[in-house]
């Protein structure tokens, strides 16, 4: 499948395993999202942030990436220490947060179970990732969250993944003037088990931010 569509359609029917899901939330949580994640963001942004997928009671309950969940609450303060973003991150779509030069999208936008996709999914969503990526006319830098990211972005770009290992704070040149940076993704997993500090987290986002902005800010 290709498309121009940078957000799949809200019924989106690619996926059997993520339509029964939703259709059963639709039944148990009549008020939340549930429905496939659109991208969140500056549109002329240089740096586009791509996550897993939206979490249970995060972007699929709320509408937004990251946003309802212990991972967007490391997210949204790194990002606004490092001056990517105007307003108070409220946990709510509707806190008129605002994000200057930077994106937040998912390799997947539906929710899995157990947040875990499938590969079939993965490849079902790549198309809207890489319209998303093709409608940034000022994009410079991805910035991965975890190795399922990494791994859609290269695959979408048609690199080889044995030339381009996922390693936290790693940056792969994607032709057109585009890098890709990767960290590993801000799960409470991964911060409580110390695999990911929030320093370590905090770095792996200024990189990726000083290359696509050109200007080191604070
Ligand atoms: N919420 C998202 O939107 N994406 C993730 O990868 C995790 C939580």
């Amino acid at each position: 499948m290709t498309t121009d569509l940078a957000d799949p359609p809200g019924d989106c029917p690619q996926c059997p395993r993520l339509v029964e899901l939703r259709r059963d939330l639709r039944q148990e949580h009549p008020d939340w999202f549930n429905a496939p994640v659109p991208s969140f963001g500056d549109p002329d942004a240089r740096l586009l942030i791509v996550g897993l997928a939206p979490g249970l009671n995060g972007a699929n309950r709320t509408g937004r990436p990251f946003t309802g969940d212990y991972a967007g609450d490391l997210l949204y303060a790194t990002i606004a220490k490092l001056g990517l973003s105007e307003g108070q991150f409220q946990s709510r779509p509707d806190d008129g947060l605002v994000l200057k030069d930077c994106m937040i999208t998912n390799a997947v936008r539906c929710l899995p179970p157990a947040n875990k996709p499938v590969g079939a999914e993965i490849n079902n969503c790549r198309p809207f990732l890489m319209a998303q990526i093709d409608a940034l006319p000022n994009l410079r830098a991805l910035l991965a969250l975890g190795r399922i990211a990494h791994e859609s972005i290269l695959r979408g770009f048609g690199l080889r993944l044995a030339d381009h290992k996922f390693a936290h704070g790693a940056a792969h040149d994607l032709g057109k003037d585009l890098r890709l940076y990767d960290s590993y993704h801000c799960s409470r997993y991964n911060t409580n088990t110390g695999r990911l500090t929030e320093a370590m987290f905090e770095t792996a986002m200024r990189d990726a931010r000083d290359w696509a902005l050109n200007d080191p800010l604070p």
